[in-house]
């Protein structure tokens, strides 16, 4: 369902280019959790972006869900992220201004679907995630650990066939960041979608099917 073969991702730094990803191999199957493991600075992010179609790889192959990631125009490559990927950024990228509720309901909103459906499918999400008591709150008034779960409905409310979480909890406290990582996980198990996590912390990354470490611009399995 995700095959990445070869892929280089190479940025200018002054004159010199340095190579961050460098013939990166990886294949995630339906249903399959995979964490990336690696120090700061290691390309985790990096890697999570150019594999979502975030960002450009330098060269290489990229296959989402049957479609060649980088041959798609710009405007089939927005419409396969959104019917089919989530992510989940560090810093969950929420839209203060609004609530809970509306927040979460965005992505089927941009995907034109019915009123009736949103307001339903969002009200189901809000509760699988445990914040029916905070639907109507602005985001500015939630706990770190509140807003990852909005961030986590929001990412997967279209039920993606793959999820792409980045540090989800780096920011959490050790018990939060364990209730956070087993949201994520039973979610993504109840929808059958593939989850690519990128973490640095091994006690997480047991959690899931597989673990690869990410070192000097490769990947080894653990
Ligand atoms: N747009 C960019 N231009 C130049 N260098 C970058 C850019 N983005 C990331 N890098 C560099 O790539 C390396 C990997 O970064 P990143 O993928 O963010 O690592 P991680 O997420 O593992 O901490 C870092 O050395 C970073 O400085
Ligand atoms: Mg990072």
């Amino acid at each position: 369902m995700l095959i990445c073969k070869k892929i280089k991702k190479r940025f200018l730094d002054g004159d010199s280019e340095i190579n961050i990803l460098n013939n990166i191999d990886l294949q995630v199957s339906s249903g399959e959790s995979v964490a990336i493991i690696g120090a700061s600075g290691s390309g985790k992010s990096t890697l999570l972006h150019v594999i979502s179609g975030l960002e450009k790889a330098s060269s290489g192959e990229i296959i989402l869900n049957n479609a060649p990631l980088l041959s798609l125009s710009e405007n089939d490559l927005c419409k396969l992220r959104l019917e089919n990927i989530g992510f989940i950024y560090q810093f969950h990228h929420l839209i203060k201004e609004l609530s809970v509720y509306e927040n979460i309901s965005l992505p089927l909103l941009i995907a034109n679907k019915n009123n009736n459906n949103i307001i339903k499918i969002t009200n189901e999400i809000i509760e699988q995630v445990g914040l029916k008591h905070r639907s109507n709150f602005q985001i500015d008034k939630l706990s770190g650990g509140e807003r990852q779960r909005v961030a986590i409905a929001r990412s997967i409310i279209h039920k993606p066939k793959i999820i792409f979480a980045d540090e989800p909890t780096g920011n959490l406290d050790k018990k939060n960041a364990k209730n956070i990582f087993s949201l994520l996980t039973d979610l993504a198990n109840f929808n059958n979608s593939s989850l690519i996590v990128a973490t640095h912390d091994i006690d997480m990354s047991s959690m899931l099917d597989k673990s690869l470490r990410i070192k000097n611009g490769s990947l080894e399995e653990l």
